[in-house]
Formats: structure tokens, sequence, C-alpha cells
């Protein structure tokens, strides 16, 4: 980690970064730096690659060298509740912290997961009253379980192991928790997976007989682009959503947290102009590889 010194949260010349492990495929810094050139931000973005051993220790430097802000991924999500100094109650109650942010010298811990999740299916719907059924039952689950309910959706989780799933239904709410075959008798207009199955394989958590018409899916698996499953509602007459929007708006909303602190601080059309800029930075970084 290099060191720079603490710059005031105001100044418009910023160190951010992102804590992760692995670190071979982020696309984070090529989305933040091409924000922060939009913006004209004189900001740079590093990557921290750090085993979950070291977290405690390098969190200590982040505080030694001014990070404006530290992107938190996997798999340090949950650990970082220990480690700030001020944890956001919607990230307490999520259980996740994937935003920690310096506000008047204090890392505090903040979700941004559930922000982008809805922002993403909002591109094709509107979630209020909606019979919503989320895959998986981990961090990123309990995210958009939270957001889906905090937004008037009546929520379903499915999830391999059931037993999780009656767990996180139990602690977050929702109406009712099963397995992944379920779906079929779930009579859903929104569906997000969170599960993993789908990365980097031609693979599905659910049966395409399940897809109803007029399906809005997203999938929080980004790579590949379109996963199986978006492809299955696709032919089924449903409205699929990548998960690179997820990331996009999770983003968006990590960079407003510290750029309110500016002065002056970015105006509201100024960030939507950042969705597009950044997903094409998005695009160019899975390019690159
Ligand atoms: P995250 O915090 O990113 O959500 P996680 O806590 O590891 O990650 O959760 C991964 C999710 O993917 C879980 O819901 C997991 O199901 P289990 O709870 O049964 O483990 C799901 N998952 C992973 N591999 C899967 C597979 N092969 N089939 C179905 N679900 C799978």
């Amino acid at each position: 980690m290099s060191s720079k010194a603490p710059a005031s949260p105001s100044s418009r010349t910023a160190h951010c970064g992102i804590v992760l492990h692995p670190a071979s495929h982020t696309r984070s810094p090529a989305m933040h730096r091409a924000a922060y050139a939009a913006l004209a931000l004189d900001a740079d973005y590093e990557v921290f690659d750090v085993r979950p051993e070291d977290l405690e220790a390098a969190m200590i430097r982040v505080r030694a060298d001014g990070l404006r802000q530290l992107a938190v991924s996997i798999p340090h999500k949950e650990a970082m509740l220990g480690l700030v100094d001020e944890v956001e109650p919607v990230a307490r109650t999520i259980g996740a912290i994937n935003t920690v942010t310096r506000i008047d010298d204090r890392l505090v811990g903040s979700n941004t997961d559930w922000i982008g999740a809805l922002r993403a299916i909002e591109r094709e719907t509107t979630i209020a009253g909606k019979v919503a059924v989320v895959l998986g039952a981990g961090g990123a689950a309990r995210a958009v379980a939270y957001g889906l309910r905090e937004r008037g959706a009546r929520v379903h989780v499915l999830n391999r192991t059931v037993e999780r799933a009656r767990a996180l239904v139990r602690e977050l709410g929702g109406d009712s928790a099963g397995a992944l075959a379920d779906l079929a008798a779930i009579d859903a207009e929104i569906l997000v997976n969170t599960t993993s199955v789908g990365l980097n394989e031609d693979r599905s958590p659910v049966s395409a007989e399940a897809l109803r018409e007029d399906l809005v899916v997203l999938d929080a698996v980004y790579s590949p682009e379109v996963t199986r499953l978006l492809a299955d509602t696709q032919a089924h007459g449903g409205r699929p959503i990548g998960g690179k929007w997820m990331l996009v708006y999770q983003a968006i909303e990590q960079l407003r947290r510290w750029t309110a602190l500016l002065e002056p601080a970015p105006r509201e059309a100024e960030l939507d102009t950042l969705t597009e800029i950044m997903a094409e930075a998005f695009d160019e970084a899975g390019r690159a590889g």
C-alpha cells in the first residue's frame, strides 16, 4: 500500500481503492477511473489484494494513508463489520459492508449492493407490490432481499440449502423460503439470481420451464455477459438484465458517497451521465481481459 498524506474531505485530489482476494479480474478500477475522468476529479484507484488474515493490518494502513474510500469485495464484506469506526444501520441489517468511506476522519461502513440491484431492476420494471424471488442465501442475497422488501415487493427466497434460505427470511423477513425448484410454483414477476451458478459456465440455477413470459430477471453473475439464465429468460419472452448494471449502479452510489463531501459536489445530472460511461468502461475492461 502506498503512503500518501491524508487529504481534506473536500479536496478533489483523492486516493480510493478496492480490497479483495484474489484480485485477478476486477473491473472496478476501470469503472471508477472512467468516472473520475468524466467528473474531472484528480483521484486514483488502487487494487489491494489482501488475504483474510491480513485484512486487519491492511485497514490500519488504510487509516494511515488517508484513503477517501475503499470498496470491499469478496471475501471481506462480513469481516469488515468489525474493522470500521461506524456501521450504517442498513449494512448492519444486511450483515455486509461493501463500501468504507472516510467521513470526518472516521471510517464509515455502508452497503450499496442493494441499491445497485434495485436500480438495475428498475431499468425494466417497478418493484412495489410485485412478487419477487431471490435465488441464493449468501451476502448478495441478503442485500437484494433487503432492497426488494424496502421497495415494497413480496419476497420469496430459494436456495440449494433450504435452511439458509429459511434463516435469511427469519432475520430479514419475507414471504417464504424454499428450494430452487420451487420457482415453478411461484407466480414470480421479478427474479434475481445471487448464486454463483452460471459464473464462467453454461449452467442455470433454475429450469428454463420455470421462467414465465414477462418475467424480469436480474443475474448478479456478470461473466459471461449473457448467462444461461439470461438467455433462457430471453427465449421465454422475459426481460433479462445483466449483472453489469447492478455493478455499475452500486459503484455510482459509492462514488456519490465520497464526492458528496466535495465543494462543489457533483450534481445529480452529472452522476446520471456516469451510468453509460461506467458501463462502457466495464465492457472495455472485459475485452482487455
Ligand atoms: P455471496 O456472499 O456472494 O452471496 P455465498 O455466501 O458464498 O456468496 O453464497 C453463494 C450462494 O450460491 C449460496 O446461496 C449457495 O448455495 P448454498 O447456500 O446451498 O451453498 C449458492 N451456490 C453456490 N454453488 C451452487 C451450486 N452449484 N448450485 C446451487 N447453488 C449454489
